[in-house]
């Protein structure tokens, strides 16, 4: 297979083995080229049940220190974390009707970046109209879905995808956030890795549970493809026909930095170099007894990535042994000391992708899945294996049967440990098994 082409970003690839060009691909601070072109797209960086008990967060995003408040208005702003005046911590500000006030002097700022108030200066000098010559940076910030979008790329703004499942009905949402230690990457590239499945999931559980076997059924054959939104990898395994939805549908790296499965998205957001924001939109299909549901708010929780007693990582939930891959491989992977087989075409498929849309942009044209029109985006179709399952449903003792879904309904949240318990008896309410929440 040849992965060498003609432009400067594809012999990039070729050359991995050069230190610098693993540089290239995964430094996203302002300025640097990949950090420009993953400015292009909208970023989830909180959710919107968060802000029920809090008007201020700080939000570290592509390596820059940011404040996100909602006001008293009810509207969200994503401000510099540095006020312009003597730069004190905007974090530590507090919100007004209409934007955020720094807390040292009182200059007031809108979701815009102008400055609406300098009480001193608008009492000693007004005439000076001092105010109008100082902004603070401010991003664009949109909700949808239960979570809160942050745009950090040139104008014209493009638009927050609308997903499809983020259409769907009678539905139990959860948003869950890790923070990985680690460059974000080495996570997404396992967006594009269906072989650790059977390893780091199935066969590494069997021995966490002390037993030798039996181990799972052997991937046999593997296949990418790209779509207009990302890659579809394919798979069998032993036992599977080509029938199967595995196959004839499979699962969706999504453009630039998610995987999604169907029933969940995980978002790996880069933080800053060293550090990604790991987001799941985890949608559970009520049973047909208890539609039609809605579900009054989506709830957000926070889970941890290192066990508090033995300060190793936790090993005992599906993302959590996601984690332990991607920290495990470096801080920043060393891609200088890889030895790439066939199992991987799919992660050299989206580095050249990447390659290529670094060159997109360098001519002006957008990148990848840039969404634009609004039409398009009443709602994005994507491969889901399972459509029917999700967007029909099944019997509460279908689901409860379900080989995957039916999990839980006895065993607890099984992606990723930390399910507050307000989170669990929520979801079985919803599903119609447990008292309804207080
Ligand atoms: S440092 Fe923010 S108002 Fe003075
Ligand atoms: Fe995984």
């Amino acid at each position: 297979m040849n992965f060498c082409g003609k432009t400067v970003y594809e012999r990039a690839l070729c050359e991995m083995l050069d230190r610098s060009k693993n540089q290239l691909l995964t430094q996203v601070g302002p300025g640097t080229p990949m950090g420009d072109l993953l400015r292009r797209y909208w970023m989830p960086v909180a959710g919107v049940s968060e802000f029920e008990d809090k008007t201020i967060k700080p939000v570290r995003l592509l390596g820059e220190d940011l404040t996100l408040y909602k006001d008293l208005s009810g509207t969200f702003g994503l401000v510099d974390r540095k006020c312009p005046h003597r730069r004190a911590d905007t974090s530590y500000g507090f919100v007004e009707q209409c934007g955020l006030r720094c807390n040292y002097h009182g200059w007031l700022f809108d979701q815009d970046g102008r400055c609406t108030e300098q009480p001193y200066e608008d009492v000693s000098a007004p005439e000076a109209r001092f105010k109008d010559k100082v902004r603070i940076k401010a991003y664009p910030v949109e909700t949808r879905a239960g979570l809160i979008w942050a745009y950090l790329g040139p104008e014209p703004v493009p638009l927050v995808p609308n997903w499809e499942p983020f259409t769907w009905k009678n539905g139990f949402v959860q948003i869950v956030f890790a923070d990985v230690p680690c460059n974000w990457l080495q996570c997404q590239e396992n967006s594009i890795d269906p072989l650790h499945f059977e390893w780091m999931h199935m066969n590494w559980s069997v021995r966490l549970d002390e037993k030798l076997g039996p181990y799972s059924p052997r991937h046999l054959k593997l296949e990418f493809e790209e779509f207009d939104y990302g890659f579809v990898y394919r798979r069998i395994r032993e036992g599977m026909s080509e029938s199967d939805p595995m196959w004839t549908v499979g699962r969706v790296c999504l453009w630039p930095n998610a995987l999604f499965t169907g029933d969940h998205f995980e978002w790996r957001v880069p933080v800053d170099d060293e550090h990604t924001l790991s987001v799941t939109w985890a949608f559970s299909r009520v049973p047909k007894e208890n539609e039609l549901y809605v579900q009054d708010r989506i709830p957000a929780w926070h889970g941890p990535v290192t066990d508090a007693a033995t300060g190793s990582l936790i090993s005992s939930h599906v993302m959590n042994q996601d984690f332990v891959a991607w920290v495990g491989q470096g801080v920043i992977a060393d891609r200088t000391q890889e030895h790439l087989g066939t199992s991987d075409r799919g992660v050299l498929m989206l580095r050249k992708r990447f390659l290529s849309d670094l060159e997109a942009i360098s001519k002006g044209v957008d990148p990848k899945a840039v969404i634009r029109d609004p039409e398009t985006n009443q709602c994005i179709s994507l491969p889901i294996a399972e459509r029917k399952l999700l967007t029909e449903g099944l019997t509460r003792e279908e689901l409860a049967n379900h080989p995957i879904h039916g999990r839980q309904f006895t065993e607890g949240y099984p992606f990723q440990q930390g399910q507050p318990k307000e989170v669990r008896d929520a979801f079985l309410a919803a599903m119609g098994v447990g008292p309804a929440p207080k």
